[in-house]
């Protein structure tokens, strides 16, 4: 695997490719972004991945300096997971001058939800995907479908901006009793940890009862933050939406389930596609 930490280094070494599939991360690698890694890999002629926490998408109170950096090891697993090229620039390669030119996404989908929780996310995120993408220049790149909100926001951003880059959603890899495998997750105090399936339990509840043909969307939402609430966790949303845009759904449209909670320090994210009954 070639790792570049220059921008330079790695158009040099891209410049023979033609089809480059991309996967950026902020390291500390889990089976989820191997899967994806690996999901694209038969996509293009060079698979890249990137390894950058980026400064812009965290608040002052969050965790970027505590974020874990894990390099050795996610060295070794990209490696195994097939990866050719890693690029991994320090803040002085990325961001050599303040980045004071940003990509502000549309505030219909970058201001709810997380980006409600979490103003000014979706600028940071939107910025450095820009960014990593004139360096990688791909012609694929894959997103979790865990960070569904920012899967959506990449494609809103790609098309608007008619960036030559398909972008493809990888399914959310989850451990063996439920919990969607995150870079957080590493926070999680053992109790916590055997506590935290709850927010996936929890999506699945909601799915149930949309399937059942509950019609009160808004009762399902309240019944499953105060499931949460009452087993001490502190809830930001747990909320159905229609997965075209995030909005409140209409009858028969297509829902996700979306979820935002703190068990804790951690916060965790989640969300399950609903597939509705024909009569809701
Ligand atoms: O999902 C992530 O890990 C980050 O938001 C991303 C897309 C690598 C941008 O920093």
């Amino acid at each position: 695997m070639y790792i570049a930490h220059t921008i330079a280094e790695l158009r040099d070494h891209l410049a023979a490719f033609k089809r480059p599939a991309f996967v950026p991360t902020m390291g500390n690698l889990h089976d989820g972004h191997l899967a994806l890694v690996k999901q694209a890999k038969p996509l293009g002629d060079v698979t890249v991945a990137s390894i950058f926490v980026n400064r812009l998408q965290f608040l002052p109170h969050e965790d970027f300096d505590t974020y874990p950096r894990t390099w050795d090891s996610d060295c070794e697993k990209l490696s195994a997971a097939g990866c050719d090229v890693l690029f991994a620039p320090d803040e002085k390669a990325l961001y050599p001058e303040p980045q004071t030119c940003k990509v502000h996404p549309d505030p219909a989908l970058a201001d709810i939800l997380e980006g409600h929780f979490r103003p000014g996310f979706f600028i940071g995120v939107c910025t450095v995907v820009m960014k990593l993408f004139t360096c990688v220049q791909p012609r694929v790149a894959v997103f979790g479908k865990k960070d569904y909100q920012q899967l959506m926001m990449i494609r809103h951003m790609v098309r608007q901006f008619a960036l030559p880059i398909e972008i493809e959603g990888g399914e959310t890899f989850r451990a063996d009793d439920g919990l969607a495998l995150s870079s957080r997750n590493g926070y999680l105090s053992k109790d916590e940890r055997a506590e935290a399936v709850q927010l996936s339990k929890t999506l699945q509840a909601m799915a149930e009862a949309v399937r059942a043909g509950e019609r009160d969307l808004a009762a399902i939402e309240a019944r499953a933050m105060q499931t949460l609430a009452q087993r001490g966790w502190q809830p930001d949303y747990l909320v159905l939406r229609r997965r075209a845009d995030l909005q409140a759904p209409a009858v028969g449209e297509p829902l996700v389930a979306l979820a935002a909670a703190r068990l804790g320090t951690t916060r965790l994210i989640d969300n399950l596609e609903i597939e509705a009954p024909s009569a809701l």
